[in-house]
């Protein structure tokens, strides 16, 4: 046994499940008229109810305990003051100096960050007000109509989410565009019918080698060379995020003129860094900065409040429990707004590729689970798609609901109809619907006995299904921001009570390093025959010729 579960807080924990496993949460609310007003809290933009929760007090009271014992409050702490939290990398996480809106000092190896981050920032300024207001022009003195956001993973999923959930803010501005995937069938469709004397190219990479990235730029740049585009104009239609400026220079790009990053961000917190170019371009960069004072507003939040009444710790509690005590396997993300639909594959990220680890800090394998198997999909959609599931399904599925109460378009009638289905099902999912109930329903709808007895096994639903509702005002940058930040603190919550790296990802590698051994041999038209018998032979049905 390792020494967090062999620890007193989690015996506890495993022996208070005991008594909770078989409690019904529709009890507990008839139980207490209270229960709402007690389970939920709201910071900033952001209320959440965490009421329909299988937890008591009690329950609480051990999950704090259990952070307390993790010291969370100090690594709040050395998380905010900079200190090398991710210390495989021996670095910094210093996400949180992205959107220092206070821009109080945060030394890095005794260097105030901020005066770098604020240059960024102020270049970002200009270089966005200048494409939006069309004074960026291209090699034909035309301004700027479409662009282009290459990069995968960090470099992509917050951009391409914010773009899409602010599309209401982005009047005025320049078409943008995503490429993350390898797959040329992302990038040709995307280039079909665009103008290369209209198009700009933000080609955003943390280490300027990720391979997708590189081939999609290199494609881009012979598109546009192709299409007639002025080489000595290349740098007013391309320009680089990143921290590596030797490898922006050896692609051919002026690092001078690109935007810097740097190695203290992890690139699925970079959002909030040049990462987020695209983000300023589309909605400007005065509502960027709403963006970035929501998520400050979350970080104050989380550093300053109590533990018992801080959201990303609550948050973080409560998916721990389900994770490491009742075995729950996964986590559903649901945002009820169609804005929203970027959100679950942004949170895979953020949370499995910062999670989805097997040893502790100090090496020794965990003998706990760690980080969910995160996924979901937009409400409504996912009522006539998985939902059926989570109503009679055999498993244990905690999730979040997410919703605005006003929308950003004119169909009132719509969203009351979004909001009632959401509200309907995190009920639905907590009450369900028992057999005396069913029962009730099959006799006032005039079934005989038998013909009850024969529906009603399939007619019940256990409930007890546990799940957050997150509302905002409106979905707005700040209200965005706050979310975004609300889970990387959660995730990283989730990291400390779990005694894991959330910062580092040698998990990817290995693919990679394979991948580059495999296209020499489709490169080469020939299978090497060195590896297991299933890769060679795969490797040998794509080079026959039919
Ligand atoms: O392969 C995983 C990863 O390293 C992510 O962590 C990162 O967000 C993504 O690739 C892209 O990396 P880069 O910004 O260096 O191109």
């Amino acid at each position: 046994m390792s020494d967090l579960t062999r620890s007193a807080p989690w015996a506890a924990l495993v022996a208070h499940h005991k008594t909770l496993a078989k409690v019904q949460m529709r009890d507990l609310f008839a139980q207490e008229p209270r229960r709402f007003d007690r389970f939920s809290l709201e910071v900033g933009p952001l209320f959440l109810d965490y009421s329909r929760n299988r937890l008591t007090n009690r329950t609480l009271s051990l999950l704090l305990d259990l952070a307390r014992d993790a010291d969370l409050e100090g690594w709040i702490d050395r998380l905010f003051a900079g200190e090398a939290v991710n210390h495989t990398e021996k670095r910094p996480a210093l996400h949180i100096a992205l959107r220092n809106r206070s821009n109080c000092p945060i030394l890095v190896d005794g260097i105030d960050v901020m005066p770098a981050v604020n240059a960024v920032l102020e270049r970002m300024r200009t270089f966005s007000g200048a494409v939006r207001d069309g004074s960026w022009t291209g090699f034909s003195g035309a301004s700027i109509r479409d662009v282009v956001a290459i990069g995968i993973g960090g470099s992509s999923l917050g951009p391409r989410l914010a773009v899409e959930a602010l599309a209401p803010y982005a009047k005025g501005g320049p078409r943008i565009h995503f490429v993350a995937n390898v797959d040329g069938a992302e990038i040709s469709s995307v280039l079909d019918g665009l103008d290369p004397g209209r198009t700009l190219f933000v080609v955003t990479s943390k280490t300027f080698t990720t391979a997708e990235t590189l081939v999609n730029a290199r494609t881009a740049r012979a598109w546009y060379l192709e299409k007639g585009g002025d080489s000595a104009a290349l740098d007013r239609h391309f320009v680089a995020v990143s921290s590596n400026a030797a490898k922006v220079a050896e692609f051919g790009l002026d690092p001078d003129k690109s935007f810097a990053m740097w190695d203290w961000v992890g690139g699925r917190y970079s959002l909030w860094s040049a990462v987020g170019l695209p983000i300023a371009i589309a909605i400007g960069f005065d509502r960027f900065v709403e963006l970035l004072e929501g998520a400050h507003e979350m970080d104050e939040h989380f550093r300053s409040a109590a533990l018992d009444a801080n959201m990303p710790v609550l948050l973080g509690l409560i998916g721990t429990w389900y994770g490491s005590f009742f075995g729950a396997p996964s986590h559903a993300v649901l945002p009820y707004d169609r804005r929203l639909a970027q959100l679950p594959a942004f949170l895979q990220q953020l949370d499995m590729e910062s999670n989805g680890k097997r040893v502790m800090r100090d090496g020794e394998a965990v003998d706990y689970p760690t980080g969910p198997i995160v996924w979901g999909g937009v409400g409504t959609d996912g009522q006539h798609a998985f939902f059926q599931l989570l109503h009679q399904g055999t498993r244990l599925v905690p999730a979040d609901f997410i919703a605005a109460i006003e929308p950003d378009h004119g169909l009132p009638e719509h969203h009351r109809m979004l909001l009632a289905n959401c509200l309907a099902q995190g009920e639905a999912l907590m009450r369900g619907r028992t057999l005396v109930e069913v029962n009730a329903e099959l006799a006032a709808a005039g079934l005989d006995p038998a013909e009850q007895a024969r529906l009603a096994p399939h007619m019940v639903c256990p409930g007890n299904q546990p799940s957050n509702t997150i509302l905002m005002r409106r979905l707005d940058p700040r209200s965005l921001g706050a979310l975004l930040a609300l889970y990387e603190h959660k995730v990283f919550v989730q990291s400390v009570l779990w005694r894991i790296n959330p910062f580092d990802q040698f998990g990817v590698e290995l693919g990679k390093k394979l991948a580059t051994g495999i296209l020499a041999e489709l490169e080469a038209g020939a299978p090497s025959g060195s590896r297991d018998s299933s890769t060679n032979g795969l490797i040998a049905r794509c080079l026959a010729r039919p």
